[in-house]
């Protein structure tokens, strides 16, 4: 059997990887078009895993959140041999104990993007995969003990309130989201993390936090300059933390994200069975 995967999902800021061996660019065409970009391939010195890298944005930034095709980035990885996902993403705190410059392993998502394709079952086949734990407890915990071990600021687990974007929320919006109960603010893990629970892909989301969004009242509302200079100062975590992660992966065979569609498709075979 081939062995472990790693797929890491380089949000804004992170594009490097300079710490792959091996590497190589493979360009990959899906049934569901193009991905963000070509995927990088390498591995670890002195492991048997295989790395895979995909820029979430493209390189150069070129796709906003809204246009990203996140059916083909999914389906890339998969094609690839992808066993596990590390989701790296800006976001916004809601809450005042989560400080610019910590990172979050979140495990809860709401989605509230409006205008993406959100499965890979629209069309023949219809499958209902369980999603009431969204992140792999297996990956998720391994990411927040490598943090915790390298001394990042980390929090473990969280709700990460998905936006459509590409706007910040409005002030009304920020007080919403953080009375609904949500920790973070994104606009891009939804439906990424739907899209990979299908392809029974191990995920979790490691969330850089770049600012208080807009709800603290003597605070200057979020703007993409300190988003980015935040970015820029701590991306070398994240960076650390995917490094480690490659070269002490766990086993996610047990993880219930593995056999998703196990019990999941209900065309054909259940309703037409005798
Ligand atoms: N990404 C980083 N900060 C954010 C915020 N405040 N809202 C939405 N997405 C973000």
């Amino acid at each position: 059997m081939k062995g472990p995967t790693l797929a890491i999902i380089g949000g804004s800021g992170l594009y490097e990887m300079g710490w792959l061996e091996d590497a190589e660019e493979v360009s990959v065409a899906t049934p569901y078009g193009l991905p963000s970009d070509a995927i990088l391939r390498g591995r670890v010195r002195d492991g048997d895993v295989t790395v895979l890298f995909i820029p979430r944005h493209g390189r150069g930034h070129r796709f906003s959140p809204s246009t990203i095709n996140y059916r083909a980035n999914v389906c890339a990885l998969k094609m690839l041999g992808a066993t596990h996902v590390l989701s790296v993403s800006a976001v916004g705190s809601l809450r005042e104990e989560i400080a610019p410059g910590s990172l979050v392993v979140v495990d809860q998502f709401i989605d509230h993007t409006r205008h993406r394709v959100s499965t890979f079952f629209d069309e023949g086949v219809v499958a209902h995969v369980g999603f009431a734990d969204p992140v792999c407890p297996i990956l998720a915990d391994a990411v927040h003990h490598i943090a915790t071990e390298e001394s990042i600021p980390v929090h473990r687990g969280g709700t990460y309130v998905c936006i459509e974007g590409p706007q910040f929320s409005t002030r009304a919006e920020s007080m919403v989201y953080r009375g609904w109960g949500a920790h973070v603010i994104g606009m891009t893990n939804m439906p990424e993390a739907k899209l990979a629970r299908e392809a029974e892909l191990s995920y979790a989301t490691l969330a850089l936090v770049t600012d208080y969004d807009c709800w603290r009242a003597d605070t200057e509302a979020v703007n993409i300059d300190a988003v980015i200079d935040v970015l820029n100062r701590n991306v070398g975590h994240a960076r650390n933390v995917a490094q480690r992660l490659a070269r002490k992966l766990p086993d996610v065979t047990t993880s219930p994200a593995q056999s998703a569609l196990k019990r999941a498709i209900i065309t054909a075979p259940k309703l037409m069975a005798p």
